[in-house]
């Protein structure tokens, strides 16, 4: 029995690593669950799978879920930070599914490998905030971290049992978004509600409108970069809009290994929480004869300029990485409050960065120092933009 605790357990992925777990009881045990705001979903998690600890976002939040729950429940309920960090570093579990949204899920995810859990990651700004120091951790400690999102996903099945001096690149596949024959012009009348229609995947709002930018994929190169540690230069993006081609990789015979199938989460998910084995699941089986035909595009950077920004912070890392990531979040959330367009999200994470003054090999703090100034300058720079 594998006893699990979910960070996000009340967003897309912890919904539906809940969903797996709900269905293997012999398989798994929930122990903790941490959210953030959402009260009414959390109690109905806790009701029914009675995990030993919880925690919340805030301590409004504790109240409120204490209103809610019934008198004789004895689940122990924490707060904010460190309150997540509680449930990261939880004596009874044995894996931890980091999938809070954003720079959020960072230091929870630290403090799981610094208490020795094996991660199935899909906070995929953990290693772009911090991907040196997160995975020199994951290896002092001797955890495993186990990627969750579809691309890495099938890059780890892919290269399992390789060796890494036969490889030539990664090609992470991406869908393109609902905007991929949208020209330059029409991206910039586009609404929030059109962004938010994904064609391939449901995902929260921050991935979803990410996706349709490319900043979504940029970020991946990154968590790439760290995951696989490998240079910029083995790492290529194409667009697959079918959605079929997970991910693929190239060796140096000229061998290419791709693993295919639905677009569903819950078999990256579960293949993170089982592996290196497998389960039974109630994924609708891929038929091929259906889908036909798979087609693979250049990724157009005029038109997806995050593409190109991800990954030239990348290239540059040091802070950069947290930067790009930190002035993304804030414009992200101004697009959601439409205070901004979608065409403007690229220029203002560019103009962040670009008076950034990058800390190279920085620490724990200057990466956090960085993330908060680049919120306090993309504010800023919104500020102006509307006044
Ligand atoms: N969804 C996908 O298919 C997918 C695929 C690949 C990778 N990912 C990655 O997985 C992560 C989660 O994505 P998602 O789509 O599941 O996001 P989501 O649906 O927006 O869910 C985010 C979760 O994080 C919680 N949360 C946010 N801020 C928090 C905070 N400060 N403290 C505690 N909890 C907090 C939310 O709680 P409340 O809702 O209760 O406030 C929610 O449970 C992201 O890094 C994303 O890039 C997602």
């Amino acid at each position: 029995m594998k006893k699990v605790a979910i960070l996000g357990s009340t967003g897309s992925i912890g919904c539906s690593a809940l969903d797996i777990i709900e269905k293997n009881p012999e398989r798994f045990q929930i122990v903790a669950l941490a959210a953030g705001k959402n009260i009414k979903l959390l109690k109905e998690q806790i009701e029914k799978f009675q995990p030993k600890q919880v925690a919340v976002s805030s301590k409004d939040n504790v109240y409120k879920l204490r209103e809610t729950l019934t008198a004789k429940s004895k689940v122990k309920i924490f707060h904010g930070e460190e309150g997540i960090k509680k449930i990261a570093s939880y004596s009874s579990a044995d894996i931890v599914v980091s999938a809070i949204s954003g720079a959020a899920g960072l230091l929870p995810t630290l403090a799981a490998i610094e208490a020795g859990k094996d991660v199935a990651l899909a906070n995929k700004e953990t290693l772009v905030l911090a991907g040196e120091i997160v995975t020199k951790r994951a290896v002092k400690k001797g955890v495993k971290i186990i990627p969750v999102d579809s691309e890495h996903s099938a890059i780890f099945q892919c290269l399992e049992g390789k060796k890494k001096e036969n490889l030539r690149r990664i090609i992470l596949t991406a869908s393109g978004g609902p905007f991929l024959d949208f020209t330059k012009s029409e991206l910039k009348k586009v609404s929030l509600s059109q962004t938010l229609r994904h064609p391939r995947w449901k995902m929260g709002k921050k991935v979803t409108i990410d996706s349709a930018s490319l900043m979504n994929k940029g970020l991946e190169m990154i968590e790439a970069k760290w995951l696989f540690n490998l240079d910029f230069s083995a790492i290529d993006v194409m667009v697959h809009p079918q959605s079929i081609v997970h991910s693929m990789v190239e060796f140096n015979d000229g061998a290419f290994l791709a693993q295919i199938g639905v677009p569903d989460m819950k078999i990256p998910i579960a293949y993170a929480l089982t592996y290196p084995e497998r389960i039974v699941n109630d994924v609708t089986p891929l038929n091929l004869l259906k889908v036909q035909k798979l087609e693979f595009y250049k990724p157009d950077i005029k038109k997806f300029p995050c593409l190109n920004i991800a990954r030239d912070a990348g290239i540059c890392g040091g802070t950069a990485p947290a930067v790009l990531n930190a002035a993304d979040e804030v414009a992200v959330n101004a697009f959601i409050q439409k205070k901004i367009c979608f065409a403007d999200l690229a220029k203002i994470i560019e103009k962040v960065l670009n008076v950034h003054d990058v800390v190279c090999n920085p620490s724990l703090n200057d990466i956090l120092q960085a993330d908060s100034w680049a919120r306090t300058e993309t504010e800023k720079i919104i500020e102006r933009m509307v006044r």
